[in-house]
């Protein structure tokens, strides 16, 4: 397993990066670092596989530059993921989520993850099943669930998530999987992570609600708090 992954399920948010202010992307870094997010959630998307072009390579090299010991957590929501996803690795991303929804070989792109030194996260969209992880899991490093469509920031968790994690969790467990992370992203605020805690995610994105805040500080502690009253219950 990738050292910057544990299996010890301690709570992991990750601000979402998209919902920064691109003309100051490194000091929206450090305010959101120094705020408490755990890592760096960057979202690369290509205008294919989703309706929106953001970022790609060159930014990712350059973030880890500039912040070297932190986790590159690189969400790509691209077409041919085979093509890229090493690459994001040599950039400098520890983690590398890619859809298989987007590819015929979701096998074959964690491989060249793994074969590259990161992280192979397996990231699924709200409606595709979990079929995949069942043939996939020994070779992952994370799951990822979607609870948003993917493509956008601000918009509505998707309840039927919760039902979701719940599933994969179970289907983890049965795979002799259980200790692999498991992270949602979109829609994710202090009034639902609770919910999303008690189904079983571990790793929290989250970019509207943290960078729509006055305070970043303020808004990832309300998560953190929220997450902490689920294991309490
Ligand atoms: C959506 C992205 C998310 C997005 C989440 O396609 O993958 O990471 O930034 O943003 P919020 O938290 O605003 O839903
Ligand atoms: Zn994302």
């Amino acid at each position: 397993m990738s050292s910057v992954l544990c299996a010890s399920h301690d709570p992991v948010i990750a601000p979402s990066i998209l919902s920064s202010d691109f003309t100051r992307l490194a000091d929206e870094c450090r305010a959101v670092l120094d705020a408490g997010g755990d890592w760096l959630h960057v979202d690369v998307m290509d205008g294919h596989f989703v309706p929106n072009i953001t970022i790609g390579l060159p930014v990712v090299r350059r973030l880890r530059e500039t912040f070297p010991d932190q986790v590159l957590d690189v969400h790509i929501m691209i077409d041919n993921p085979e093509d890229y996803a090493a690459k994001f690795v040599e950039a400098g991303a520890d983690i590398v989520s890619f859809h298989p929804e987007a590819t015929e070989h979701a096998h074959r792109v964690a491989q060249s993850i793994r074969d590259a030194g990161g992280a192979a996260s397996l990231a699924l969209n709200p409606a595709t099943p979990l079929t995949p992880v069942e043939y996939l899991a020994g070779d992952l490093d994370m799951m990822l669930v979607m609870s948003v469509n993917p493509g956008f920031g601000g918009q509505n968790f998707i309840q039927a998530t919760l039902q979701k994690l719940r599933d994969l969790n179970a289907m983890l467990e049965g795979l002799g999987r259980g200790a692999l992370p498991v992270q949602v992203d979109g829609g994710v605020a202090p009034s639902n992570a609770d919910a999303i805690r008690q189904a079983g995610a571990d790793v929290f994105v989250s970019g509207s609600s943290i960078f729509g805040a006055d305070s970043y500080e303020e808004a990832i502690t309300e998560i953190r708090e929220s997450i902490e009253r689920a294991e309490m219950i």
